[in-house]
């Protein structure tokens, strides 16, 4: 077992990461283990809006010297800081585990993908920046190229702590940006870790600048800043769409990734060992907490009763507690005020008389722990049935064809993943057309996203742009057009 990072008189300290160096700001963070709160995994000092301005006046003075070094430098940094992150997996995972609660063998999944986000970035640094065109006019060069925005302000969520900071920092600062980064003050260290990373990796000072900080205290100083030239964000809807109304008529660009209500859909001819199995893994690993997690099961009546008494027993199979330990499938919630959130749906669940299969109460033990829980029943058109609990709840429905079963997949507002499983080629094609959501899964679970490839949702999921793989490059950088005749 990966060694547990200490508490007590032992427990690490971080400050903030401004203009090249480490300092420290006020007060302390005391980041605790979510599977065990009396353990303090690590104490950060938090940024004041003094701070903010800081790593703004330092991002912007290094801008334009990041602007210029060439791409293929800016790769070579990319890849050291993966080749140490690489080196540095188990430690990450084990201090990840401990910070945010998700087991260890998820943990170490999600260090290793921050290191391929790393690699890919690292390499594209050195594909084609524009488009050669011919023109009209005779002897001219004309083309295009993408330029970074300057100056970009980020900000993640705790339920990936470093796959996310990761898969934002390394095409902002691949494509020439300085940045500002705020992580969550939830999961602080993984922060830490991919800052040293790409600071002993070579990344010149100012370049990047990390506030670790609470929202109320500095979200607006973050947000509302003038050196601010885009702003990319995962996190909740209204704290997205709060920055979004803030930031555009000022005409500052801004990327969210926002939330789902993600569905499977299984037909009558699905295997149902792989329909089942990753129903669960999409509901119930990383305890829910992923935007692309399945929370609605919408089933073929001819299958809906196997499927209900498979899924019921690979529910009940899952061990909860703390994620460190051998053995465990599902962590606990990452805070208290998570676990209200998800219990105060079994709450609404309760009160919209869904029917109960399994779960539905808090776990055992001193962590913020929710049993798996899943309702049969449940009204397409209800609370449970259309807002996003962030938790390990799936609600089963059923549906006459795929038809029915697309209707009622497409009836919510967000549209971030979807699933269906079947052996019929004609139905795949026709729910990958009709899906109305940004990443289609046939045969697998609505949750996971490859690097090389583009992620993002449709309608109030996200703001339309997408991350990851050839498609960062479209928030990151903006397009010149030059002509030039000689
Ligand atoms: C995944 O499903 O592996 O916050 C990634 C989230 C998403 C990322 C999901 N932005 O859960």
């Amino acid at each position: 077992m990966a060694e547990i990072p200490p508490s007590g008189p032992d427990v690490p300290s971080y400050g903030l990461f401004l203009d090249g160096r480490w300092g420290q700001g006020q007060g302390a963070l005391e980041n605790r283990n979510p599977a065990d709160p009396s353990t303090v995994v690590s104490t950060h000092t938090l940024a004041g809006p003094q701070d903010v301005e800081q790593a703004y006046a330092a991002a912007r003075a290094a801008a334009p010297g990041w602007r210029r070094t060439s791409p293929v430098k800016r790769g070579e940094i990319l890849y050291r800081a993966a080749e140490l992150i690489a080196s540095r997996v188990e430690q990450i995972a084990a201090e990840l585990t401990a910070e945010e609660g998700k087991t260890l063998a998820e943990a170490r999944g999600e260090a290793g993908r921050a290191v391929t986000i790393l690699r890919f970035f690292a390499g594209d640094c050195s594909q084609p920046t524009g488009e050669m065109l011919p023109s009209v006019a005779d002897r001219t060069l004309l083309y295009s190229v993408r330029e970074p925005l300057g100056v970009v302000c980020v900000i993640t969520p705790w339920n990936f702590p470093i796959a996310i900071p990761t898969w934002k920092l390394a095409p902002a600062l691949a494509y020439g940006n300085a940045v500002v980064f705020k992580p969550s003050d939830l999961t602080p260290l993984c922060a830490v870790r991919l800052v040293e990373a790409l600071d002993e990796a070579g990344l010149p000072p100012g370049v990047l600048n990390m506030v670790t900080g609470m929202p109320a205290e500095i979200g607006d100083a973050l947000t509302s800043h003038v050196e601010a030239d885009g702003i990319s964000f995962t996190g909740s809807n209204p704290v997205g769409r709060a920055i979004q109304a803030a930031a555009v008529p000022r005409g500052v660009k801004v990327q969210l990734e926002l939330g789902g209500k993600n569905p499977v859909i299984v037909l009558a001819d699905a295997d149902l060992d792989v329909a089942v199995d990753q129903t669960l893994r999409g509901a119930m690993f990383s305890t829910g907490q992923k935007c692309t997690a399945t929370s609605r099961a919408i089933l073929h009546p001819s299958i809906a009763d196997e499927f209900t008494e498979r899924m019921l027993s690979a529910t009940r199979g899952l061990r909860v507690g703390d994620g460190a330990r051998e053995g465990v499938h599902i962590g606990p919630l990452v805070s208290e005020p998570q676990r209200e959130r998800v219990l105060s749906y079994l709450d609404v669940a309760r009160d919209e008389a869904h029917e109960l299969l399994t779960g539905g109460a808090a776990g055992d033990g001193e962590g913020w722990f929710v049993q798996p829980t899943v309702y049969a029943g449940v009204d397409p058109g209800s609370r449970l049935g259309q807002e996003e609990v962030f938790g390990p709840v799936l609600g089963l429905m059923q549906a006459d064809d795929l038809e029915q079963a697309l209707e009622i997949a497409n009836s919510v507002e967000f549209g971030l993943s979807a699933s269906l499983f079947t052996r019929d080629l004609a139905a795949a094609l026709a729910f990958a057309r009709e899906a109305e959501v940004g990443v289609v899964h046939v045969n697998s679970e609505t949750a996971g996203a490859e690097p090389q490839a583009p992620f993002g949702g449709m309608k109030r999921s996200s703001s339309h742009s997408r991350e990851q793989g050839k498609a960062a490059v479209h928030f990151f950088t903006e397009t010149k057009t030059v002509y030039i005749t000689a």
